[in-house]
């Protein structure tokens, strides 16, 4: 199949109030390039769906909002002119059609010949992985495979643009993280401009190129996965994207006080009554006599690939630490903390 690329997207001060009333969007401006996966993210009723639905034309934005394809201002536009590929949660495929009709059915309308039809729907039968099941009536599919339908149905015509809406949320477990993975690969294959929506911050990060993480109807970061995990932005972010102690402390050029001794970071402006982040995974248990840091094993809970600590005493609130699985130690038992300078990150000071 040869690679499309897609348009560039800019979207520009949209902000939606309801007709109730209800603010679901603050003005929100950023732009997706071409061939880009951009992942919204964020709790349930943080303004994902309507940003979403506000770029595929589904939903106006207030009066000064726009949004923009290649340059091109799309914003009174409707969903049909806009050439855009939709994936939802729930299927939304036809359902007294096989699937095959499902997946060209978008061709059919458009006028494609049958020749052309069969031959594309093959392909993207191939290419989603579901051959053997063309002839199958949609109620007689999984969910995994009705997906597959769906994501082949919405690339079929060609769009310039994937819109995906918490595609995988209806799966299991397993099967969400397969799909996942396939999705990766085929829109890194597809190389086609898509937006994706979702509230499950290891979706965002396995998928995003860059993911958008959203409080609130407004941007709370912007950036790679790697940004948003490594430097958040905010408390929000830190809390909302894996595990992360948030500690409390007084620094002095970059010296950190607690509870339970002292921690250095990466930055010897650092000074003042601060909050930093340290994720689970960079506290490494040491002899207590090693480290400047130290407390005691509250809990520990083997989860199979590593062990979690609760560590008390050494700051303020508790301590969530990784430890390797094979680690031995003990409830009660005091031991030190090690962290990496780099691993601590001060967060910036937040008004109440
Ligand atoms: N048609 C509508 N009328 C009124 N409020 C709406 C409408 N659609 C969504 N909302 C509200 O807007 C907010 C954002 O909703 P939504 O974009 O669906 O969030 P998310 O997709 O992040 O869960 C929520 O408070 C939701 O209840
Ligand atoms: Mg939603």
């Amino acid at each position: 199949m040869s690679a499309f690329h897609g348009v560039t997207v800019r979207v520009e001060a949209c902000a939606k109030t309801f007709a109730d009333g209800t603010r679901a969007l603050e003005p929100i401006t950023l732009d997706v390039a071409r061939g880009e996966t951009l992942v919204f993210l964020g709790p349930s009723g943080c303004g994902k769906t309507t940003m979403l639905r506000i770029i595929a034309g589904l939903e106006q934005a207030d009066a000064g909002g726009r949004v923009l394809f290649n340059g091109a201002d799309v914003t009174g536009i409707p969903i049909e002119q806009r050439n855009v590929g939709m994936v939802f949660q729930s299927y939304a495929l036809f359902p007294n059609m096989t699937v095959a009709e499902n997946i060209g059915y978008g061709l059919k309308i458009r006028g494609a010949s049958r020749m052309d039809r069969e031959a594309r729907v093959a392909e993207l039968v191939a290419l989603t992985g579901i051959e053997g099941l063309e002839r199958r009536r949609i109620d007689q599919l999984s969910g995994g495979q009705r997906q597959r339908v769906a994501l082949a149905r919405a690339v079929a015509v060609r769009p310039s643009m994937l819109l995906l809406d918490e595609p995988l949320t209806a799966l299991d477990a397993a099967l969400r993280e397969r799909l996942r993975w396939e999705l990766d690969r085929l829109l890194r294959m597809l190389g086609i401009t898509t937006i994706y929506v979702t509230h499950d911050q290891s979706e965002a990060m396995a998928l995003g190129d860059r993911v958008v993480v959203m409080s609130k109807g407004a941007i709370a970061q912007i950036g790679t996965p790697r940004d948003i995990y490594f430097a958040p932005a905010n408390r929000f972010v830190a809390e909302f994207i894996g595990a992360a102690n948030l500690v409390e402390a007084r620094a002095v050029n970059g010296t950190l006080t607690l509870p339970g001794g002292q921690l250095e970071v990466d930055d010897s402006s650092a000074t003042g009554d601060v909050v930093a982040m340290i994720r689970p995974e960079s506290i490494r248990v040491a002899a207590p006599d090693a480290a400047k840091l130290s407390g005691h094993v509250d809990r520990v809970s083997f989860i199979g690939d590593r062990q979690r600590l609760t560590v008390s005493g050494a700051a303020k609130r508790p301590l969530l630490i990784d430890a390797p699985n094979t680690l031995d130690v003990k409830i009660g038992e005091r031991i030190g903390l090690m962290v990496d300078p780099r691993a601590v990150r001060v967060l910036p000071e937040e008004r109440p």
